[in-house]
């Protein structure tokens, strides 16, 4: 018999995107609640009293009052190797990624190293709470083994891919597009639905691919629909100038892709921003999903993502939220939802913090089509929890003391919040920041 586990606490799960911060129906909430794990997955849901009733009499109870229990936390856009590039100097999306973030990625072929950062890069994940992320590994496949190797051994659901480049890169940082059809093919073989792993067909941006190396994307995409495909999209305007003078055929930078049979349901398109209504109506034709960056957006200057615009059309763009790092500032999904808010700020928008704690659990989980595994807390999802402590400074214990609604105590937990609210974060049932 495999032992349960049952934890005590303020339960909160989203169950549809809210309306508006009124929307008390877009989730259900526990006030003393028991949450039964079993066999890595989420067994019962309830108040405590009934649930601890009807589990076995050995079950394992973590009190956790008087926090709150939410589904794990997903980050759907950084970058795996870009660890030592966070907080690097730089005029703009270009500057950046030529000055500090093609150099750094090369180190990523030495085997040890990417090994060494994987172990860096779980840790940080397991301290802020994000029990699944959507990584780009560098262009080699070390890299990717280094990830998945490190994913399998914390048992987290994971997704992520070899990155595909072939020009305008450094020469130790390009493949070829053979050998990135090759290499992102092996990557699947080995680890796709190994552990609880998802591989990502990931050809970096259509500055750094060769129409050659695009059709590699394609014929990818069409052997292996299920998987996700990732790149970036109109992120800053002189990369959409570049984008577009290489590819002169395609209408706009969306086309690009679109021509290569790149745009999916399940395919991530980073930033995202600067987008015609045209575009817009593609994504949304598409189901492809805009994945907001906040902190890298302000942080390289690159944009203000029109979220609220994008969730109100009448075509709408599905959307995803993420830190981007190395280009993100935070590893922190509170923090990004924090940035999340003041872009929205800027545009003369609203995004209110059930908006922001539906996007990085459930939003994110329907964004990468895993809600029945992921996201929520419904019996049956894999037991990735996080626990959030909204009294974790002096600063937030002291503002709470004004604090009357749960709504509140979200936007407290987002704007002073930080990996010092994460209390615990379970993945698969175990506790894992305790024991970091
Ligand atoms: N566009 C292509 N590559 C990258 C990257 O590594 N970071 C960001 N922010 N944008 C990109
Ligand atoms: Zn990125």
């Amino acid at each position: 018999m495999t032992s349960q586990r049952l934890l005590r606490g303020r339960l909160l799960s989203f169950t549809r995107r809210p309306e508006n911060i009124t929307d008390t129906e877009s989730y259900s909430y526990e006030h003393d609640g028991g949450l039964l794990i079993e066999g890595g997955r989420i067994a019962a849901i309830g108040p405590f009293d009934t649930i601890k009733a009807n589990a076995d009499a050995n079950v394992v109870v973590t009190d956790h009052r008087p926090h709150l229990i939410m589904p794990g936390l997903i980050d759907a856009h950084l970058h795996f190797p870009q660890m030592q590039v966070v907080g690097s100097y730089a005029a703009n999306l270009l500057e950046w990624l030529n000055t500090y973030t093609f150099v750094e990625e090369q180190r990523f072929a030495d085997a040890e190293h990417a090994a060494r950062i994987a172990v860096s890069f779980f840790d940080e994940m397991i301290r802020h709470g994000t029990t699944t992320a959507v990584a780009y590994c560098s262009v080699h496949k070390t890299s990717a083994d280094a990830y998945f190797a490190e994913a399998e051994k914390r048992n987290m659901r994971m997704l992520g891919g070899k990155v595909m480049m072939d020009r305008n890169a450094p020469g130790p940082l390009t493949d070829t597009p053979q050998s990135s059809y090759d290499d992102t093919k092996a990557v699947i073989e080995s680890w796709h639905g190994k552990g609880r792993s998802h591989v990502v067909i990931s050809p970096r941006f259509a500055i750094t691919s060769s129409p050659e190396q695009m059709e590699m994307a394609r014929a990818l995409a069409e052997e292996f629909p299920e998987l996700h495909i990732q790149t970036h999209l109109s992120e800053n305007t002189a990369e959409i100038e570049q984008a577009c003078a290489l590819y002169p055929e395609a209408a706009n930078y969306t086309d690009i892709y679109a021509r290569y049979g790149l745009l999916r349901e399940n395919t991530l398109l980073g930033h995202a921003i600067h987008l015609s209504e045209g575009e817009r109506d593609v994504l949304s034709e598409t189901g492809a999903v805009a994945v907001h960056c906040p902190t890298s957006n302000l942080f390289l200057g690159s944009g203000l993502f029109a979220f609220k615009d994008y969730e109100a059309r009448e075509k709408p763009v599905r959307i995803a939220v993420s830190t981007d790092i190395g280009g993100g500032s935070s590893y922190s999904m509170l923090k990004t939802m924090d940035e999340a808010y003041k872009v929205q700020q800027l545009r003369g928008k609203r995004l209110n913090p059930l908006d922001s704690f539906y996007y990085m659990t459930l939003g994110n989980a329907e964004a990468l089509g895993l809600e029945n595994v992921i996201g929520t807390l419904d019996p049956g999802s894999d037991a990735d929890v996080v626990v959030l402590n909204a009294h974790a400074t002096p600063a937030m214990t002291l503002r709470l003391e004004t604090i009357s609604n749960l709504s509140e105590e979200l936007f407290l937990l987002q704007t002073l919040g930080d990996d010092r609210a994460i209390a615990e974060t379970y993945i698969a049932g175990n506790p894992a920041k305790s024991l970091l």
